[in-house]
């Protein structure tokens, strides 16, 4: 498909009258992209722990693993062209760890070659790198020696977030270490929906220290590796990590129950892991599991960025199934979760506490109709607007996602993708939907503008 895919040329808000009220701006260098993760667009990662799990009867739903997935490791070139076109300036990838290192210290040269030319691909459109190292995924050779319950995972990690910083720093100035730890943890450990499917609180809240612990030595060592200033904007290396922030709220706000489960759980999964990156001292506990305070050193102010993954709010409710509900009467999308676009700015305002500036890492709405996207795009971007003017540093903002892809234990039910991908053919072209255009006209326009609401249908 070509690069240009039908789009418009769309407006700068420089045609706008500057004291145009409609107009809301952005600040100049804003970054607008979109965000992916290897194991869910590339396709083939026959050598990590999802790969196997995925074969599971009953792991996902509807049966259909990653597979080809989008057969992106091979179009990564033509999906790029698409983000360009669409005015995209950033763009959040992860480097997947199975391929790059298939063999304990083993690196595979053509995998590394592989992700040079990715890198390549996206700096020749003009589009900032976020490199993420892990998202979700482990090699086998990790899994099968205990995970991330094991003390050599933390040492293996920073040993291979050392070497990528190494290899690929004269590419990458954005590098984000781990993606959500608390998601990663509660599904695979709590839940044990995700592998290795365990059902023990105790062992979730040990997985999360050890990942936050790995992010602050891998911060270290990325600086330490990585001395090359690939934008020329003064910083060779920032590293951060990406946290998923969901609201928790009370079901029934009059209820003490309610508001103590929704407490513990804000406590634990939001400002615990916050704090942590901050001051270095982990400290997590929730009602029945063992506790887990201490102190990492490595850990104290290891953030250069903060990354925030925000999609949703959940209504607590104690003792009951399920103990979250989407707010009655709220919209959802199709995986049930409601659509709140205030809760960005909170979220935003949460990430800001940290003192790191902050990237929105990921935020996006699962809608195969694309019926709520276009329209949520717009309200997202005008509560990021205002978590900016009420003083948030906020940085740029990586939707969720460029493409359909394989949506975890949803296996193909999620479809975020400003592009539609047909699973069962991935080699089709990929289908533009409304929301790829809202998007480039606020790309391109680096504001929502009047153009912009028409085009989601605002106007
Ligand atoms: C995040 C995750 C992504 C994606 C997204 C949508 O938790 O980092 O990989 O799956 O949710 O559910």
């Amino acid at each position: 498909m070509s690069a240009s895919c039908g789009a418009p040329p769309g407006r700068s808000a420089s045609v706008w009258p500057v004291n145009d009220a409609r107009v809301l701006r952005f600040p100049d260098g804003f970054r607008w992209g979109a965000a992916t993760s290897a194991h869910q667009v590339e396709g083939g990662n026959t050598r990590n722990d999802w790969w196997r799990f995925e074969a599971t009867p009953g792991a996902i739903r509807g049966g259909r693993g990653s597979g080809d997935a989008c057969r992106h490791y091979e179009r990564f070139e033509e999906d790029f062209d698409l983000a360009a076109a669409d005015g995209h300036t950033a763009h959040r990838l992860s480097l997947e760890w199975s391929r790059l290192e298939p063999e304990p210290g083993r690196f595979d040269p053509a995998e590394v070659a592989h992700y040079h030319a990715v890198l390549g691909a996206l700096r020749a459109r003009g589009m900032e790198p976020v490199v993420t190292l892990h998202h979700f995924t482990n090699p086998l050779w990790i899994a099968d020696r205990g995970g991330w319950e094991s003390r050599e995972t933390i040492d293996r990690f920073v040993a291979f977030a050392r070497f990528c910083a190494a290899e690929f720093g004269a590419e990458v100035d954005w590098w984000c270490t781990v993606n959500e730890p608390e998601v990663f943890a509660f599904r695979g450990w709590a839940e044990g929906v995700w592998p290795p499917a365990v059902r023990d609180r105790s062992r979730a809240l040990v997985v999360i220290a050890h990942q936050l612990e790995a992010h602050g030595r891998a911060y270290r060592a990325i600086h330490e590796a990585d001395r090359v200033d690939a934008d020329g904007d003064g910083h060779a290396a920032r590293v951060g990590f990406a946290k998923h922030h969901v609201q928790l709220e009370a079901l029934r706000a009059w209820h003490p129950l309610d508001r103590l489960v929704a407490h513990f759980e804000r406590r634990v999964f939001n400002e615990a892991v916050e704090r942590a990156a901050v001051d270095g001292r982990i400290a997590l506990e929730i009602p029945c599991a063992r506790a887990v305070r201490r102190d990492v050193p490595e850990l104290k102010g290891a953030l250069d960025w903060f990354g925030l993954n925000y999609y949703t709010r959940w209504r607590v409710q104690a003792f009951a199934e399920p103990p979250h509900v989407a707010t009655p009467g709220a919209p959802v999308n199709d995986l049930g979760w409601e659509v709140w676009p205030d809760g960005l700015r909170r979220a935003l305002h949460a990430a800001g506490r940290t003192g790191a500036p902050v990237l929105v890492t990921e935020n996006g709405v699962a809608d195969a109709h694309d019926a709520l996207r276009p329209r949520a795009i717009v309200e997202f971007a005008e509560a990021m607007h205002r978590a900016i003017a009420e003083g948030v540093p906020v940085r740029g903002y990586l939707h969720w996602s460029l493409l359909d892809n394989f949506e975890w234990a949803d296996g193909w039910h999620g479809r975020f993708g400003l592009y539609g991908v047909d699973e069962r053919d991935p080699g089709a072209p990929r289908v533009r939907r409304r929301s790829a255009e809202v998007f480039a006209r606020l790309a391109r326009a680096n504001a929502v503008t009047p153009d912009v609401r028409e085009a989601a249908g605002l106007a």
